[in-house]
C-alpha cells in the first residue's frame, strides 16, 4: 500500500528532536541559518515562472500579514479556502531548509503549479536571478527599525532554530551591525528601496498598513492587476486585522511545535502594534540607535515612522 504523504504540521514534529539554535553561516558577506547556507546552491539556482509572485521582507516586518492579504486578494476574500493550509504551506519560504522530514521551500514549491506566491527573507542582492529575468511581481514591507528588532528579540527567544538573543542590550547591537540572521536590516531596506523603480517592487510599510489597511490592501490589488469589490475588500481588512489573525491557527503558527517555536516564552502573533519599542528601548539605548541610524540612513529618504 502506498504511504500516504506526511501533512507538513507532522513533518515538523516528527523532526522536532532534530531541532536545535543552528549557527549562521555568511553567505556572500550575509549571516544566515546554517542549514540554509548548506544549500544555498539550489537556493540561488531556483528559476520562478513569470507568473509568480515574491513577498520579500526583512524578518518579522509584517510578512505573514503581507501573505495572508495576497491570498485573501487571490481568492476573493474566501476566508475557508484560505485556511487550506498554514500559511508555510500556502506561500513556500524560499530558502528555508530544516531536518528531514520537514519539506524545504523548495520542496514545497516543486509540488506546487505557477502563479506560486513565494516568501523570501533575502536581501535583494541574494535573491535569485530568475525573479528579475522572468520580471516577476515583488511585493516589499518593511517596518521602523526599533519595532523590527523588539519584534525579532521576542522572535529569537522563542523560534528554537535561531541564535540565542541573550539580552536585549546586546541584542541591539547586533542588530545594529547586522549580525542576526539574515544580515543587516539597513542593508535590507535599502536595497529594495534603491531598485523598486527599476524592477517594479510595490515597497510597502507597516505603519502605513496599521493606519490604513483598506488603503494599502488596495495598493496591492492594483499591483496584482485584481479587481475585488468594495465587500471582499472590507472583508479582507477585517480577516487580516490582527485579532482575527492571532486567532487564526493557518495564520498564527500554534501548529509548530514547541521544540521549534516555544510559544510558551513568546507568542508568534505577539502585539501586532506601531510603537511597542518605547516600552524596550531606555532613553539612552534610544539615542544611541538614533545616532548610529541617522548615520546608517544617511544616503536614502525611506518615510519610516517610529510611531502613528
Ligand atoms: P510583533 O512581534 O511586534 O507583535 P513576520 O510575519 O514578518 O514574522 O512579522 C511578525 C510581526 O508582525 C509580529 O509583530 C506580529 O504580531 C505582526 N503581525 C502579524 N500579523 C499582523 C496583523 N494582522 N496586523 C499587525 N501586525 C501583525
Amino acid at each position: 500500500m502506498e504511504e500516504k504523504p506526511l501533512s507538513y504540521e507532522e513533518a515538523i514534529r516528527r523532526a522536532a528532536s532534530a531541532i536545535k539554535r543552528f549557527p549562521l553561516i555568511d553567505i556572500e558577506g550575509v549571516p544566515l541559518m546554517s542549514t540554509i547556507a548548506e544549500n544555498w546552491k539550489s537556493v540561488s539556482d531556483f528559476s520562478p515562472d513569470p507568473s509568480d509572485l515574491l513577498i520579500a521582507t526583512y524578518p518579522k516586518a509584517g510578512t505573514t500579514w503581507t501573505q495572508e492579504i495576497v491570498d485573501l486578494l487571490l481568492h476573493n476574500g474566501d476566508a475557508e479556502l484560505c485556511k487550506r493550509a498554514p500559511t508555510a504551506v500556502r506561500s513556500p519560504f524560499l530558502e528555508i531548509c530544516a531536518p528531514p522530514p520537514i519539506p524545504s521551500g523548495l520542496d514545497l514549491l516543486e509540488q506546487m503549479k505557477p502563479p506560486r506566491v513565494i516568501k523570501t527573507h533575502l536581501p535583494i542582492q541574494l535573491v535569485p536571478k530568475g525573479f528579475w529575468e522572468n520580471k516577476c511581481k515583488v511585493i516589499y514591507t518593511a517596518r521602523n527599525a526599533k519595532d523590527n528588532a523588539v519584534s525579532y528579540f521576542h522572535f529569537d527567544r522563542m523560534n528554537l532554530t535561531q541564535p540565542e538573543p541573550g539580552p536585549w542590550d546586546g541584542y541591539i547591537n547586533k542588530f545594529m551591525k547586522g549580525e542576526l540572521g539574515w544580515g543587516s536590516w539597513y542593508d535590507h531596506v535599502k536595497g529594495y528601496w534603491r531598485e523598486r523603480k527599476e524592477k517594479n517592487i510595490l515597497y510597502l510599510l507597516y505603519e502605513d498598513m496599521k493606519e490604513n489597511p483598506r488603503k494599502e490592501i488596495e495598493r496591492i490589488m492594483y499591483y496584482l492587476d485584481l479587481s475585488v469589490s468594495e465587500d471582499v475588500i472590507e472583508r479582507i481588512v477585517q480577516l487580516t486585522s490582527f485579532k482575527v489573525m492571532k486567532d487564526n491557527p493557518m495564520a498564527n503558527y500554534s501548529y509548530i511545535p514547541k521544540p521549534v517555536f516555544d510559544q510558551s516564552i513568546s507568542v508568534f502573533m505577539r502585539k501586532g502594534e506601531v510603537g511597542d519599542w518605547v516600552n524596550h528601548f531606555t532613553s539612552s539605548q534610544s539615542q544611541m540607535f538614533d545616532e548610529d541610524y541617522a548615520k546608517q540612513m544617511k544616503d536614502v529618504d525611506i518615510p519610516f515612522r517610529f510611531s502613528i
